[in-house]
């Protein structure tokens, strides 16, 4: 098999490489000359559809497909790129706008032309400053080259970008809560259907696109879709920039094949496991997928085979090691805070199972724990979700996961842990159990305070009777 060449990540070392002569220097925007000069929008269609390119940005759904959702008879199309990149541990669109805007700004062309878009927002996270101002300053470059506004290589072709800067809200990176949200709304996902190919933002035809699969899209034009599918494993082709962090010796952002196993990822490019320890779990893909064990490192990350040890996806492809000193409780009790604090709120389910989540998770870990929680726990992931079809978005599906995961494969752990950590002064109370439980009591006894608005301890599952 011919060596792995780095396509997406390949001007990140050069001096410069987010200008726009060096990028041309490097053969940047050759691809989109080659699709608005030679072929024609539903060309370039059937091109990523033979690609059968993925969604980068955590549904890994095919983008060829995607764009020939759109309705024939549309009079207007507009196009969204997420750059939100709101889930934790994931930072490669944030590279790949800093390092090289021109290879997105090639991207979002080709995609609009592809798409018949004439305006593109590009949504990106508030706290990436740097990257707005380089996109900002890369999109000026390429305005005043004529890569953007009127007749484009004199293709008849119009487009103009706009950048977006959210406000710094994980559910703006669901694509209908980032088109609220750019509408100037409170980012609140919709209910679908309508999908946003029919009606999307201003109600208007819309695509939504993450950042890495628009940087994909020049080089498939450019190489064609069978180079494209000579890398990777079955449905999950092309190369990926997978983010390494957590306990690692080195925390990075590297692009290689889609396939590449957890522990060949770990060991090689992470440069193995911190301070001489072993891995006891691996995130796979962001906190939203789940957990892998340690024996389960063998897993090829792609979209598929993450599927087989559990996990919910490949999400992000964004790689966490938790070493074995880390208790899982202490892991668990921070993504639930995380799940609680960004769910919007609209579903009752995901409103009120992330904070039962993390009200359970808190007292476990202060030494309140009792074993028939992880059977609430249990009962309240299996509820939570779009998969068992209770909420509008994915979020309460990533808030379920790690629970799901955690209670599936480190159980022992958890139950060892609550034995061993007990503290009277988190337990639940009789009062709080009868309050819970409906009961009347005359139980005098006053609810300890964690630091929370409601009683903590004698949470029902919503299906307990
Ligand atoms: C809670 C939640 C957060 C999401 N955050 C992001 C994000 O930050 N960036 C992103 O590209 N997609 C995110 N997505 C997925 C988007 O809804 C959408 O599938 C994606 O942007 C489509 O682009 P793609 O097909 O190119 O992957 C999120 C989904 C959910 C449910
Ligand atoms: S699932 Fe959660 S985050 Fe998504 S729309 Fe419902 S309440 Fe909001």
């Amino acid at each position: 098999m011919a060596a792995f060449e780095p396509v997406l990540s390949r001007n990140w070392n050069v001096a410069q490489s987010h200008t726009l002569p060096v990028y041309e220097s490097r053969g940047g925007y050759q691809a989109a000359r080659k699709a608005l000069t030679q072929m024609d929008p539903d060309g370039v269609v059937n091109l990523i559809k033979d690609s059968e390119l993925r969604g980068r940005g955590g549904a890994g759904f095919p983008c060829g497909l995607k764009w020939s959702f759109l309705p024939k008879d549309r009079k207007e199309t507009l196009m969204c790129i997420n750059a939100d990149e709101s889930e934790p541990a994931t930072f490669n669109n944030r590279i790949l706008m800093e390092k090289d805007p021109h290879q997105l700004i090639e991207g979002i062309i080709i995609g609009c032309f592809a798409t018949k878009a004439t305006a593109a927002y590009l949504y990106v996270r508030f706290e990436y400053i740097k990257a707005y101002q380089i996109l900002e300053r890369a999109i000026d470059e390429a305005r005043a080259k004529g890569y953007l506004g009127k007749n484009i290589f004199g293709s008849g072709f119009d487009l103009e970008i706009w950048v977006h800067r959210g406000a710094g809200a994980y559910i703006c990176g669901e694509e209908t809560g980032l088109i609220e949200s750019l509408e100037g709304k409170r980012g609140w996902p919709r209910i679908k259907p309508p999908f946003p190919a029919v009606e999307g933002a201003f109600k208007k035809p819309t695509v939504v696109n993450n950042v890495e699969t628009l940087a994909c899209v020049p080089h498939i034009v450019e190489r064609g879709a069978d180079w494209f599918k000579s890398m990777g494993t079955p449905k999950s082709y092309g190369p990926k920039l997978y983010c390494i962090s957590g306990h690692v010796n080195k925390q990075t952002c590297v692009e290689l094949p889609l396939g590449i196993t957890c522990r060949e990822l770990i060991e090689v490019h992470g440069q193995g496991v911190w301070k001489g320890r072993k891995a006891k779990a691996v995130v796979p893909g962001g906190i939203s997928m789940g957990l892998l064990s340690a024996d389960e490192l063998d897993t090829p990350l792609d979209f598929e085979a993450i599927r087989k040890p559990g996990c919910l996806g490949l999400g992000t492809a964004a790689v966490t090691v938790i070493d074995d000193q880390t208790s899982i409780v202490d892991y668990l009790y921070n993504c639930a805070r995380f799940f609680a604090h960004e769910s919007c709120g609209q579903c009752t389910p995901c409103r009120e199972g992330t904070a039962w989540i993390y009200k359970t998770m808190k007292r476990i870990k202060l030494g309140g724990g009792r074993m028939e929680d992880l059977t609430v726990l249990g009962g309240i992931q299996a509820n939570l979700g779009i998969t068992p079809g209770t909420t509008i978005c994915g979020l309460a599906d990533g808030a379920a996961w790690p629970i799901k995961n955690a209670l599936a494969k480190f159980r022992p752990e958890l139950e060892e842990y609550i034995k061993t950590h007990q503290d009277p002064r988190y337990a639940v109370t009789p009062l709080q159990t009868a309050i819970t439980m409906g009961s009347p009591t005359t139980a005098a006894v006053t609810p300890v305070s964690i630091g929370m608005s409601s009683p903590t301890g004698a949470l029902r599952s919503p299906h307990s009777s």
